[in-house]
C-alpha cells in the first residue's frame, strides 16, 4: 500500500512537471520557433505562460509588491544586456532598459510606430495622433502643441492656473475632515486645461460631467477588453461616447457662431482646429477634432495631478529639502517689484527660471525619475530591425521600461533615494531621462506641467502644511503610482508663517 502511495507521488509530480513544461513552451513555438534561423538572433527572455506571458508577475511586482523586481528579475536571470525577450498585453514583446537603446526606439519612426494596448487605443480614439500617418502626426502636432508651449502661450495660463491652485488649497485647508488628495488634485488640474481646449467653460456641471466621463474613460485603459454590459471597458467606451457627443457639441455650436457673426475669437485648441486644414488641405472632421481633443484631455489631467502628488508626498518625507525649497520660494517674493502681485515669467524663454531656482526645478525632475507615472512607453517594429545584434521582428512590441532605464545604478546612483542634488552637475546622457519621452512623440505637455506643477508648490509651500492621515499605507504602483489610501491628508494654513503673496 505505502509503496502505491510513493508511485502515485512520482506520477503526480510527473505529470504536474511535463503540463508545466509544456505550457511553459506553447508561447515559444507560437512565437520564436516559427521564425525559423531568425530565432537566434533574438534577445533571452521568457515568453511566460499561453496568453498571459508575462503578465501574471508584472500585475504582482506592480500591484502588490516592488515593481522593480519585475525587471530584476529579467537582468538576474539573462545578463545585463538590457532587451529581452517575453510576451506582455497579448502580444510577443522585446522589453528595452538601456538608456541607448531605448532613445534609438524613440528617435526611430521609419522602423517603429505605436502601439499601445487595445484599450488605450480604442479609448484614445482611431483619429488621435495614435494611428496617424508620420506626415498627418507632424502635421497635426505643429498645429496644436503652440497651444500648450513656449513661454508666449504658458504665459497666458498662469493666473487661471494661480487662481485655480489658491482656491483649491484654501477650500481644502478650510474642510474639517481630511481629503483624498489624489481626487481633488484631479478636479483642479481638469479645471486647468478644460478651458485651454475647448474654450471658456465656467459651468460647474459641464466641469463635473465631463470629468466623471473621463475618470471612467481612465479606468477602462488597464480593463480587460470585453466590450460587454457589466465590464469596466464596456462602461470606458459608454463614457467615451458620450464625451464625443458633448465634444461635438461644442463643435457644431462654434462653427454655427461663426457663420451667424456672433463668433468672437477665440484661443481654445477646438478653435484652432475647426478654422484648421488637414494635412491635404482639407477641413478637419469632427470625429477627428474630437479624438484629437479627447487625448489632449486624457493626457493632461492625472498625470499633473499624479506629478503633484508625489511633490507633496516627497516634501513630507523630506523635511530637510521642504524647508531649502520653502526658503527658495521666500527668496523668490523678495527679488519681486513691491508693487507686483503674483507670478510672471521673470525671462521670456525659459519656464525653469522664472518661478523656481534649482530647488524646484530639480526635485520635479527627481520626482519624476522616482515615480516614473508611466511605467511604459509602446512601439511595434514595422519592419525586421536589428539593435545592439539583437533582432526585433517586424509585427513585435517594443516596451521602453521606464522604471528600467531611471532606477538602474548603472545610470543613477543609489536610485531608491530622493535626491534632488544629484541634478545640480548632472551630466546628460542620451536616453537616460525620459520621463516626457524623446524623439517626435516627446509630451507636448512637459512645460505645462510643471508649470502647473511649481505654482501649486509655490503657494504650498509658502502658507500650507500637510498631516497626512495614513503615514504608512502602502503604494500601488498601477495602474499609476500613488497611495493605496489616494493620499488621505488634512490640509492646514500655516499661522503667523504663511507669506502674504
Ligand atoms: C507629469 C505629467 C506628464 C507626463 C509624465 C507625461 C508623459 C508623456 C510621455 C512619456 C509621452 C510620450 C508617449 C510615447 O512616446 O509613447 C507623452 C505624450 C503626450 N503627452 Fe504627456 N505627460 C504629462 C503631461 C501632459 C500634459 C499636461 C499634456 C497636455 C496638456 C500632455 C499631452 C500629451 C500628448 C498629446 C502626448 C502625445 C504626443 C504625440 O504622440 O505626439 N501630457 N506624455
Amino acid at each position: 500500500m505505502e509503496e502505491l502511495d510513493v508511485l502515485d507521488l512520482h506520477l503526480l509530480r510527473g505529470g504536474y512537471a511535463f503540463v508545466f513544461g509544456f505550457l511553459r513552451k506553447i508561447n515559444e513555438w507560437l512565437y520564436v520557433r516559427k521564425l525559423g534561423e531568425k530565432q537566434y538572433s533574438l534577445p533571452p527572455g521568457d515568453m511566460g505562460w499561453p496568453f498571459l506571458g508575462k503578465m501574471l508577475s508584472f500585475w504582482r511586482a506592480f500591484k502588490f509588491g516592488d515593481p522593480d523586481s519585475f525587471i530584476s528579475s529579467f537582468v538576474t536571470r539573462y545578463g545585463g544586456m538590457g532587451m529581452y525577450r517575453t510576451v506582455m498585453f497579448g502580444k510577443p514583446s522585446i522589453i528595452v532598459s538601456m538608456p541607448e537603446t531605448c532613445r534609438r526606439v524613440l528617435a526611430d519612426e521609419v522602423n517603429f510606430k505605436l502601439n499601445y494596448p487595445k484599450t488605450t487605443q480604442e479609448l484614445i480614439g482611431k483619429k488621435s495622433f495614435h494611428d496617424m500617418s508620420n506626415t498627418a502626426h507632424k502635421h497635426f502636432r505643429r498645429l496644436t502643441a503652440a497651444k500648450i508651449n513656449g513661454s508666449e502661450s504658458l504665459s497666458m495660463y498662469i493666473k487661471r492656473i494661480e487662481e485655480i491652485m489658491i482656491g483649491s488649497l484654501d477650500e481644502w485647508a478650510k474642510m474639517e475632515r481630511p481629503i483624498e488628495f489624489y481626487e481633488e488634485m484631479k478636479k483642479a488640474t481638469f479645471k486647468v486645461i478644460l478651458p485651454i481646449f475647448l474654450g471658456s467653460v465656467t459651468d460647474d456641471s459641464f466641469i463635473s460631467r465631463t470629468k466623471n466621463l473621463f475618470g471612467e474613460i481612465m479606468k477602462g485603459f488597464n480593463s480587460l477588453a470585453i466590450n460587454l454590459p457589466g465590464f469596466q471597458f464596456h462602461r470606458a467606451i459608454k463614457a467615451k461616447r458620450e464625451l464625443e457627443k458633448i465634444i461635438k457639441e461644442v463643435v457644431d455650436t462654434r462653427k454655427s457662431m461663426k457663420k451667424n457673426d456672433a463668433y468672437t475669437a477665440s484661443t481654445s485648441m477646438l478653435d484652432l482646429l475647426v478654422e484648421a486644414e488637414d494635412e491635404d488641405g482639407q477641413a478637419i472632421s469632427k470625429d477627428s477634432i474630437s479624438d484629437i481633443l479627447n487625448m489632449y484631455l486624457l493626457a493632461g489631467f492625472d498625470s499633473v495631478a499624479l506629478a503633484t502628488l508625489w511633490m507633496v508626498l516627497y516634501f513630507y518625507e523630506n523635511p530637510d529639502t521642504l524647508q531649502r525649497a520653502k526658503e527658495e520660494q521666500i527668496q523668490i517674493l523678495k527679488r519681486r517689484e513691491p508693487t507686483q502681485k503674483g507670478l510672471t515669467y521673470l525671462r521670456s524663454n525659459k519656464w525653469s527660471i522664472w518661478l523656481s531656482e534649482k530647488i524646484i526645478v530639480h526635485a520635479i525632475d527627481e520626482m519624476l525619475r522616482r515615480v516614473n507615472i508611466g511605467f511604459s512607453l509602446f512601439r511595434e517594429a514595422k519592419e525586421d530591425t536589428t539593435i545592439n545584434g539583437y533582432l526585433i521582428p517586424k509585427g513585435w512590441n517594443v516596451l521602453i521600461c521606464l522604471r528600467g532605464v531611471h532606477m538602474d545604478p548603472a545610470n543613477y546612483l543609489e536610485p531608491e533615494e530622493f535626491n534632488p542634488s544629484r541634478w545640480d552637475n548632472y551630466r546628460k546622457k542620451g536616453g537616460a531621462f525620459i520621463p516626457f519621452g524623446a524623439g517626435s512623440r516627446f509630451c507636448p505637455g512637459s512645460d505645462l506641467a510643471k508649470l502647473e506643477v511649481s505654482i501649486f508648490l509655490h503657494y504650498f509651500l509658502l502658507n500650507y502644511e500637510v498631516e497626512r492621515t495614513n503615514p504608512k499605507c502602502p503604494i500601488n504602483h498601477f495602474p499609476s503610482p500613488k497611495p493605496s489610501d489616494n493620499f488621505k491628508a488634512k490640509f492646514k494654513r500655516l499661522g503667523s508663517d504663511s507669506m502674504d503673496v
